[in-house]
């Protein structure tokens, strides 16, 4: 099962496939927790990348597709994952479909105000990396966490990162369209219910 998971920022791309990981034992692959750990880490990457991502503009595709192409490159061709956030731009589908043998692209739908809504109460853990939301916080978070706010969840940032979503992700939507690849689920439930649609969907 090699899958592509879509949707605006905050539809809850990176929730719902820790979940299908945690069930399913399936490689959870994320190009912004990729970008994340490199600015952590200080690495060449990291540099090359970090005012790009604190700003909530893509990075090139050059590069992107470098990475995708090296983290892939570690693993198993016929290794079941399921690809968060990447790709992005139509030149990144193409890429893809020479590295890997993509089964399914699952489109999250969410209205635009839910996930504004959703992106302003994330956090993420700066010790353990969990993301929770301030609205739904579990008591052991708030107790053993030590939440904070991701840099591209202030309001410019948001505006811009919907705006490329919208100019340059709703493209790639159309491409897995025309392969006869796209299914779209509701996002709009728990995320273990959305789990459940998504693992529907790639199944079916
Ligand atoms: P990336 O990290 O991929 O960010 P994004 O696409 O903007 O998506 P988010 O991570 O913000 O949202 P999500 O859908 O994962 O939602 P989440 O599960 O956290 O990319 C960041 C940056 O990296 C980009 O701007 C770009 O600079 C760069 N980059 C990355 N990939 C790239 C690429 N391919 N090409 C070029 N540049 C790239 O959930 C959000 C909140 O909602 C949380 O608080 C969560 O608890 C809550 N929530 C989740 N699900 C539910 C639910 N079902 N019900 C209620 N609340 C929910
Ligand atoms: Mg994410």
């Amino acid at each position: 099962m090699q899958i592509v998971l879509l949707g605006p920022p905050g539809a809850g791309k990176g929730t719902v496939a820790t979940v299908l990981a945690g069930r399913t034992g399936i490689r959870h692959i994320s190009t912004g927790d990729l970008f994340r750990a490199a600015v952590k880490q200080r690495s060449p990457l990291g540099c090359r990348v970090a005012a790009l991502l604190q700003s909530g503009t893509l990075v090139p595709d050059s590069l992107t597709i470098a990475v995708v192409r090296e983290h892939l490159r570690t693993m198993p061709r016929e290794s079941a994952f399921i690809l968060d956030g990447f790709p992005r731009t139509v030149p990144q589908a193409e890429a893809l479909a020479d590295l890997a043998d993509i089964r399914a692209a699952v489109e999250l739908i969410v209205p635009e105000p839910e996930v504004v809504r959703r992106l302003s109460g994330r956090r993420t853990c700066s010790a353990c990396g969990a993301t929770f939301n301030v609205a739904s916080m579990p008591a052991n978070a708030a107790r053993f966490c030590s939440p904070v706010q991701r840099e591209d969840d202030d309001p410019t940032a948001v505006r811009r990162r919907l705006h490329a979503y919208r100019a340059q992700t709703t493209p790639v939507v159309e491409y897995y369209r025309a392969a006869g690849l796209l299914r779209r689920i509701d996002g709009t439930a728990t995320p273990p219910a959305v789990a459940d649609r998504l693992y529907a969907a790639v199944s079916g």
